[in-house]
């Protein structure tokens, strides 16, 4: 036996096994073997399949589950529709007791879905003891004030509907609370798909819904494989997706449900930076690093993957780092003094191991610590790669493993340039004594998250989702319940296809204006500040309800729709503008158009036929909408989010950046201002494409651009034919954010388009731009992406 005195020399933990025997017991009452969880009990699938669910830790089956098929996920839809009705109804009070009880069930059980967790996924009890489940459960506390609160704090908005919830094995239960709490808030019902390797704590939620006198229905657990996710994905009974997993099925379920009308949220990979600068407290910093990437065995979304090291002190810290590899403990989940358990499944480990050794051909240099590693069993130790050039596969890829890779920068620019070259933009970790700097690149890294000396931390009352290829939409805090709210004016729908415009078969513009038509001049492109003729050359006829040719329009291009972008890249200044200075610029324009009033009114009459009083309404009205959002460029606050530890937690409103913004044919001036004034007013640049019927309305707009004091390339205006506009722009990789209100669009089409970079595409149909529907926080919303920065205060 060990004596005290060899203890305190080595200072060795013995072995401390959590016990798994209520696991065990409660995997024996269900005879090892579920069926889902449909309208409030466990059913027996509708084909007799199923498969194993193991153990990766020590390979043991665990359990049998069903293999879900499109009528189990027709059937589940079905329940979830039904109990819809008075789900949806219940006074939020009502809802906020279910939520409430669910919490306390949950909590009441923590000890049990932690071990069940760890099992199943091998992540180390302590973090799923410790982290996810009382996560769970501050989850569904915090929702239940929402639920409480949403009818007076969030008046004119209403449930989806059915959402159907698929999620990834990573964090099992976590994901399904971050799924299912806000949507039961909201007021919708759900149809969820666990992940088919970590199935388990899904189903032994689905037990304490029943246990909690939760309606039957509200909550429906199918399991299953991707096909599975994809059925229900695919279901035309779901009204809103919301999907966490990887980037690649996150672009097949984009596809999916493109023109659909569903409403989507996707949370996908990341490859965070976690930078750390000279004047960090490195001590620190290297325990933030444990955290950060060996933290769930690195099999983290928003895990700090990427570090990047200050040149001159980057040795030093490797040395640290590296002492500090050699004492994390890898093996047994269920022993208490696990650092890091097994990764979730053979696939994994090899996809892991893959990449590392794609890494050491590349030519980074790996180091893995001497310490004792399980014989069997889906283990991988702690890895860190030096050496690694920016554009190498380690560095660009998420590996999601315990797989660290560093690069070394000089300046805090550089810092930022390495931190933002990436496809994706979940998280990053920024670690300085100096505050200033720590904020100024937290303002420009381009991620959803940002943590400053700390990492990975989480909360209900705090956003959480990326940019770019991290997906769309958040999870968390007010910005995530809007994920499962629509305006209660309805979904709008798609106005009556306007035709395509009439296209000028003439060669040139000038062709045309020295034919016998009567035209006084032809609009041209206006693109970086400038006027543009159209690459193509040609232009067409704007034609009136009478038939009669108005004016010719500029017929742009792909080849304009990037020079347009090119422009708008340049002009990142405005962003970075003050809301002070932008409203200044607004109100100029407002008091241009209201000086020009009369010339405006004329060209809508010419344009639409429009009776004198319509035009002039349509003209003042536009002259308020820009005064609006002037009013509004300053006061679109974030907030500082109550998150549960000493942080002050900013969610800050950015803009997109480069937005595309596709006009309806209906309202030719009110609807391009509508759209145009939210987008600028928030910082973002933006590429118009005007009606086509009605171009002239927009195209002498740019007078009023070119008086006001708007920078060139902060919006440029492309005519042409709007379907095949609107597609460039979807697909344009910098073009960061669409609006297709285009009436002769096609939302199938632009939204598959869209799934390139993954952009979040907002098709808002036909509406009353005259009326309310046509301005508010809905414009300024759509417009922003929510960023939150976490601050420590306190030492
Ligand atoms: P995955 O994206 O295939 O799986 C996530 C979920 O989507 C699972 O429930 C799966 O059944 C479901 N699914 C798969 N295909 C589907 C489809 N066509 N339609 C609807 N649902 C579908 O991720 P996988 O294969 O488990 O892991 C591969 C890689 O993805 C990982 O190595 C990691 O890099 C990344 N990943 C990222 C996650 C994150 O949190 N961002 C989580 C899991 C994986
Ligand atoms: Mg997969």
């Amino acid at each position: 036996m060990a004596i005290i005195k060899d203890i305190l020399q080595t200072m060795e933990y013995g072995p401390s096994p959590e016990s798994n025997e209520h696991v065990i017991a409660w995997l024996g009452q269900h005879e090892r073997g579920f069926g889902h969880f449909i309208d409030g009990k466990f059913t027996d699938p509708a084909a007799n399949d199923s498969f194993e669910v193991s153990s990766p830790a020590n390979g043991n089956v665990l359990a049998h589950v069903a293999r879900g098929t499109t009528e189990d996920v027709d059937r589940a839809v079905a329940a979830a529709t039904r109990a819809f009705k008075s789900w949806s109804k219940l006074a939020g009070h009502e809802r906020a007791r279910h939520l409430y009880a669910l919490a306390r069930h949950i909590q009441k059980r923590e000890r049990f879905l932690a071990v069940l967790e760890s099992m199943d996924n091998g992540k180390p009890i302590r973090e799923s003891r410790d982290i996810d489940i009382p996560l769970v459960a501050r989850h569904f506390y915090h929702h239940a004030g929402w639920a409480e609160l949403i009818e007076s704090e969030l008046p004119g908005y209403q449930p989806v509907g059915v959402c159907g919830q698929v999620i990834p094995w990573n964090f099992p239960l976590l994901m399904l609370a971050w799924k299912i709490a806000p949507a039961l808030a909201a007021g919708n019902t759900v149809v969820l798909k666990p992940a088919e390797q970590t199935p388990l704590t899904a189903l032994a939620f689905a037990e304490i819904c029943r246990e909690a006198g939760l309606p039957d229905g509200v909550v429906n657990i199918v399991t299953g494989e991707g096909e599975t996710g994809a059925a229900l994905v695919g279901h035309p009974g779901v009204a809103k997706v919301a999907f966490t997993g990887s980037t690649e099925v996150g672009r097949i379920i984009r596809r999916a449900t493109a023109g659909t009308g569903k409403k989507l949220s996707l949370e996908l990979g990341g490859k965070s930076p976690f930078i750390v600068f000279e004047d960090a407290d490195l001590d620190s910093a290297v325990e933030g690093l444990v955290d950060a990437i060996w933290f769930n065995q690195g099999e983290v979304c928003c895990a700090g993957s990427r570090l990047l090291v200050q040149e001159g002190i980057a040795e030093k810290f490797y040395a640290k780092l590296r002492a500090r590899m050699a004492t994390l403990r890898v093996g047994d989940p269920l022993d208490k003094s696990t650092d890091i358990g097994a990764v979730v499944s053979t696939e994994q480990l090899e996809r892991i191991g893959a990449l590392v050794a794609k890494g050491k051909q590349e030519g980074a240099e790996v180091f893995q610590p001497s310490i004792p590693m399980p014989a069997k069993g889906c283990f991988f130790p702690p890895t860190l790669m030096t050496g690694v050039e920016p554009a190498s596969t380690v560095a660009m890829v998420e590996i999601f493993g315990p797989v660290l890779v560093a690069m070394t920068f000089r300046t805090p620019d550089e810092a930022v340039a390495l931190a933002n070259n990436t496809r994706y933009g979940l998280a990053a970790s920024i670690w300085s004594e100096n505050i200033n700097r720590s904020l100024d690149l937290a303002a420009r890294v381009k991620a959803g998250v940002v943590w400053i000396n700390a990492t990975n931390l989480f909360d209900a009352a705090a956003g959480f989702g990326g940019y770019h290829e991290s997906g769309f939409g958040r999870e968390g805090g007010l910005e995530g319940l809007y994920e499962y709210l629509v305006p209660s004016h309805g979904k709008p729908t798609k106005g009556t296809k306007a035709g395509k415009p009439q296209l000028n078969a003439a060669p040139s513009t000038t062709a045309i204006a020295a034919s016998a038509e009567p035209i006084d001049r032809t609009a041209k492109l206006y693109i970086g500040g400038k006027q543009a003729r159209p690459d193509s050359g040609y232009s067409y006829a704007v034609v009136n309800p009478a038939g009669k040719t108005v004016g010719l329009a500029g017929l742009g291009n792909r080849k304009d729709i990037r020079n347009a972008v090119e422009a708008a890249a340049k002009a990142g200044s405005w962003g970075a503008a003050t809301g002070h200075n932008r409203a200044q610029i607004l109100y100029y324009i407002a008091e241009n158009l209201s000086a020009r009033a009369a010339e405006f009114e004329a060209r809508l009459r010419s344009l639409t036929s429009a009776s004198a009083k319509d035009a002039a309404v349509e003209v003042a009205t536009s002259i308020r909408r820009a005064f609006f959002y002037a009013g509004f460029a300053d006061k679109y606050d974030g907030a500082v989010h109550a998150t549960k530890s000493r942080h002050v937690t900013l969610a800050m409103n950015e803009p997109f950046g480069i937005m595309g913004i596709v006009c309806p044919d209906e309202a030719p001036l009110l609807g391009f201002v509508s759209l145009l004034m939210p987008a600028l007013a928030v910082g973002n640049r933006a590429v118009v494409v005007p009606s086509a019927r009605y171009p002239l309305a927009a195209t002498d707009f740019y007078q009023l651009l070119d008086t006001s004091d708007v920078p060139a390339g902060v919006v440029s205006i492309v005519t042409g034919e709007t379907a095949s506009l609107a597609k460039t722009l979807a697909e344009h990789d910098e073009v960061a954010a669409l609006w297709d209100f285009g009436s002769t669009t096609d939302a199938a089409t632009i939204e598959a388009a869209s799934a390139g970079n993954l952009k979040p595409v907002w098709t808002g149909g036909s509406r009353d731009w005259s009326s309310s529907d046509g301005q508010g926080r809905e414009f300024l919303r759509r417009a922003t992406q929510v960023k939150n920065i976490w601050v420590p205060y306190g030492e």
